[in-house]
């Protein structure tokens, strides 16, 4: 019998240090290996339990400090919750050492998770293995056997036999190299630091690398040898923001290197395992040739994420996954933190709050969840990995900071950094150390916790009279009918009030008061035209004013729109389209409100606008109404014609102004407006003409392939390029051109041919599948496709995963039919009763009522205004 019922270990035994030894056989996609636990008893028991799953254990052994006399024991198993029991031949006495080893085989994983391995074609076609690990959240368990949660931290030695054209690596640097009989050679690395077994990592494959030092550590760039001179880019950010980040948290980095690989076929973005980091090679390397504005931010913001994990996560870990937002809204809120810092020119700022107007989409549903929700199960574990902890967690960190200024905030982390290093902690141990800060003058604690306990957010009310604003407070809720209400009454939320005005004294960018009740008054002290809360959109709301302020902050949009910052403005076309998503604004207003945009000529407004008006327009088109949809886009182009008439097909500009050139040059060449496709023709043409050798702008790439992928002979050129260039950077252009396709059968074969990973690797076939399904000739076949190899999917990505999450919105999202509501739970009913409780299904459920009724609300008055 097992002796021990729960998910979660018993913490009788803490392990100490782990020797493992690992013999890979990339060709057979087999290993053999040999761990050794070395542990301590906190409490007497006899039982030892631990995690493993998938292992073929040989051997066991147990050893005790003090009589260093190896016994062979028993194993048991209860693979139900992936642990195993070994009872000991003795009792275990509180604060003595004992040593287990356990012996066994295994195979390399052919899906993503564990230690798995992948095969790629050379430069000259040759076929090669490699071989890497990914463990986060669960699956260090499936290498070796573990105490496999965060919070059992302890010292790693590795240890990996290899063939001699590999290179093998580690967290911690090499100590030695053996070479053994057959060829074969034996790497040992250095004792690691205290850590969690999510964070151990190694792989073997033929790599080269590009390093250079950092004050004592040596930071390098791994890729397969053919790309190797596409890490330069990588190397030069991660130096400068290792050094930033040092200095900010004022703790050194404690390892003596870091790594960061790219890895052939990886499912994640990134993942950062300490002092290895993994990376896909879109998300790591940077081509000059082919990489387009976007994908060198891309590539920075990613570095800057991992690099923040660092300290936030690797040095100071969540004590268990209900508190993965400390790990990962840490993680994003620094992201764009240090970028505003140190790549400022590239305006990540825009990307955070685009980040925000869509995780507020998704927290405004009943099936979302407050950050801090508890879990247990695999399935519960893989959906905290969701927007929410990533953006919800670092939008409320971006509202503390702006709150309680810079200066206030980086003191609490330095000093919660400080305090936690090398230990486990929870979302309290965050709030106190703000407290200790604050000291008494406000309770961080008691305020937060109204945010991350709470799903969803407020909707602040405001009224003004003369030089009073009332303002009120209730839950935005994105569900209109009354009998699907539950009752919200309870919510109440502390937020940070702040605002601009037009007069000379109110550039209240910082938080002037609290509301901690349902409601309250601000007083200002001189007359004003206009006022817009939530100055910058840095808190985590949404603003509703009575109509004359409404009336008066559309007017000064027409007047002279820059008297309000870009993120302002961006944020009053975001507010305004979600109230009357909620019936709250009438949909008129929200176009009147956007007329303004003649005199826009920034991105962040303008990319609003066109997520918000390309919304509609594919509700539209997806029901097939055609005509409709196509005067909805001849509004909006009336609206932007001269800057899309103005943009040039150049790399040229700020970041900004590049990116903002992508967006309107794609939006008038998938609609056919102005001149652009022929433009894009004539380009795409003339590289054709060169065996695509010609340089085409970055930025616009996508666009004239899009247009190129047209015609029959385009798009065979375009897959010929695909299998025969080393960009990533530039395949995932063609691709994204190859899926907007009108051709189904061309869809469904790229679909097809993503899950069988050859011509396209599988971890693409999420994002084909969000391309395809956002198209009108793609989006029934996205969801058929969904539904076909649903089993494949879920083997592949598994269950409550990034990616299965990812799949399911992408294909679904833009259903807006009652038979089409009845389809997708029908399907998702016939499967397991688990995964009819994924919270992705049930979020795909709720997007698609809302999005009938939707319609049942807007319809008409769109048919007769258009
Ligand atoms: N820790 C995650 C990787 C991860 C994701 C592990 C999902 C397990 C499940 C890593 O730090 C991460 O957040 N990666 C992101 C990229 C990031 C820049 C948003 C990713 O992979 O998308
Ligand atoms: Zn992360």
């Amino acid at each position: 019998l097992f002796p021990w019922a729960q998910v979660r270990l018993p913490t009788a035994i803490m392990p100490q240090r782990y020797e493992l030894d690992l013999h890979p056989n990339l060709t057979s996609m087999t290993f053999r290996g040999s761990v050794a636990i070395s542990v301590q008893a906190v409490q007497a028991t006899w039982n030892i339990i631990l995690h493993s799953t998938g292992h073929n254990i040989s051997r066991v052994t147990f050893m005790s400090a003090v009589s260093s006399q190896e016994k062979q024991v028993e194993i048991l198993e209860y693979p139900y919750h992936e642990q195993i029991a070994i009872v000991a031949p003795e009792a275990l006495l509180a604060g003595h050492n004992y040593t287990l080893k356990i012996e066994y085989s295994a195979n390399i994983s052919a899906s993503y998770y564990g230690f798995y391995g992948v095969t790629y074609k050379d430069e000259s076609n040759e076929k090669k293995y490699f071989a890497a690990t990914q463990f986060e959240p669960l699956a260090a368990r499936s290498a070796f056997p573990c105490f496999d949660e965060p919070a059992f931290k302890a010292t790693f030695i590795v240890r990996i036999i290899r063939e001699e054209q590999y290179t093998a690596l580690s967290n911690m640097p090499k100590k030695s190299s053996v070479p053994m009989e057959d060829g074969l050679f034996q790497d040992e690395f250095c004792e690691s630091v205290k850590m969690s077994t999510y964070l151990v990592a190694f792989i073997v494959g033929e790599m080269k690398n590009l390093s250079q030092d950092v004050n004592g550590t040596l930071v390098s760039i791994y890729a397969v040898p053919e790309k190797i001179d596409q890490v330069h880019h990588a190397l030069e950010t991660t130096v400068k923001l290792l050094e930033f980040y040092q200095n900010y948290f004022e703790i050194q980095y404690p390892l003596k290197k870091l790594d960061l690989v790219a890895i052939p076929d990886f499912e994640a973005g990134a993942m950062e395992n300490w002092g290895l980091i993994t990376f896909r090679e879109e998300t790591l390397l940077y081509d000059n040739n082919t990489s387009s504005v976007a994908d060198r931010k891309l590539v920075t913001k990613i570095i800057a994420h991992e690099l923040a994990h660092q300290w936030f996560g690797n040095l100071v870990t969540m004590q268990w996954w209900n508190d993965l937002w400390l790990n990962e809204g840490f993680a994003t809120f620094m992201e764009y933190f240090s970028l505003e810092k140190i790549f400022k020119e590239l305006s990540s700022y825009e990307d955070f709050l685009d980040s925000r107007f869509k995780t507020m989409k998704k927290d405004a549903l009943n099936s979302s969840h407050p950050i801090l929700s508890s879990v247990q199960s695999s399935e519960q574990i893989e959906e905290m990995f969701d927007s929410l902890s990533y953006f919800k967690g670092a939008s409320l960190l971006l509202m503390l900071k702006t709150f309680l200024s810079e200066d206030v905030f980086q003191h609490a982390i330095i000093l919660y950094l400080h305090n936690h290093s090398y230990g486990s902690i929870q979302s309290d141990d965050l709030w106190d150390s703000f407290n200790e800060v604050t000291n008494k003058t406000l309770d961080v604690k008691q305020m937060m916790k109204t945010w991350t306990l709470q799903k969803g957010f407020p909707l602040v009310t405001v009224h003004r009279k003369g030089m009073e604003l009332s303002i009120k407070q209730e839950r935005f809720f994105l569900n209109m009918k009354p009998e699907m209400q539950p009752s919200d009454a309870s919510y109440l939320w502390h937020i940070p009030i702040s605002y601009v005005t037009d007069g000379k004294n109110y550039s209240k960018y910082r938080a002037v008061s609290l509301l901690d009740k349902k409601s309250g008054i601000i007083n200002l002290t001189e007359q004003v035209q206009w006022v817009k809360v939530n100055a910058n959109m840095t808190g985590y709301y949404i603003v509703h004013y009575g109509d004359d302020d409404w009336a008066a902050l559309i007017k000064q949009l027409k007047r002279n729109p820059y008297v309000l910052s870009d993120k302002d403005r961006a944020s009053l076309i975001n507010n305004i389209f979600e109230l009357a998503g909620l019936g709250k604004v009438p949909l008129q207003r929200a176009f009147d409100l956007i007329d303004y945009l003649r005199n826009e000529n920034h991105a962040a407004p303008i990319t609003e606008a066109l997520f918000q008006t390309g919304l509609i327009f594919h509700l539209l088109e997806k029901l097939g109404h055609m005509d409709l949809a196509s005067k909805l886009v001849a509004r909006v182009h009336t609206l932007l014609q001269n800057q899309i008439q103005q943009q040039t097909w150049t790399d040229e500009g700020t970041p900004s102004t590049r990116e903002l050139r992508t967006v309107l040059l794609e939006f008038a060449c998938t609609h056919n407006l102005g001149n652009c496709s022929t433009t894009a023709m004539k380009l795409f043409e003339e590289w054709m003409a060169s065996n695509g050798t010609q340089s085409l702008p970055t930025d616009v790439m996508t666009a004239v392939f899009k247009v190129g992928a047209k015609t029959d002979t385009g798009w065979s050129f375009l897959l010929s390029k695909y299998v025969s260039i080393d960009s990533e950077a530039e395949k995932n252009k063609i691709l994204e051109a190859l899926g907007s396709s009108a051709d189904t059968r061309r869809l469904y074969w790229l679909m097809k041919k993503s899950l069988e990973g050859d011509i396209f690797r599988t971890q693409k076939l999420s994002s084909v599948i969000r391309t395809v399904g956002r198209s009108y000739p793609g989006h029934l076949l996205a969801w058929d496709f969904v539904k076909e190899n649903w089993d494949k999917l879920v083997q592949k990505f598994h269950l409550g995963s990034y990616t299965i999450q990812n799949i399911v919105a992408g294909s679904t999202h833009l259903f807006s039919t009652k038979a089409h509501f009845s389809e997708v739970q029908a399907f998702f009913e016939s499967q397991s009763e688990a995964t009819f409780r994924l919270r992705c299904v049930q979020e795909a459920l709720e997007v698609i009522q809302l999005n009938i009724q939707w319609m049942e609300q807007n319809l008409k008055t769109l048919a007769q205004w258009l």
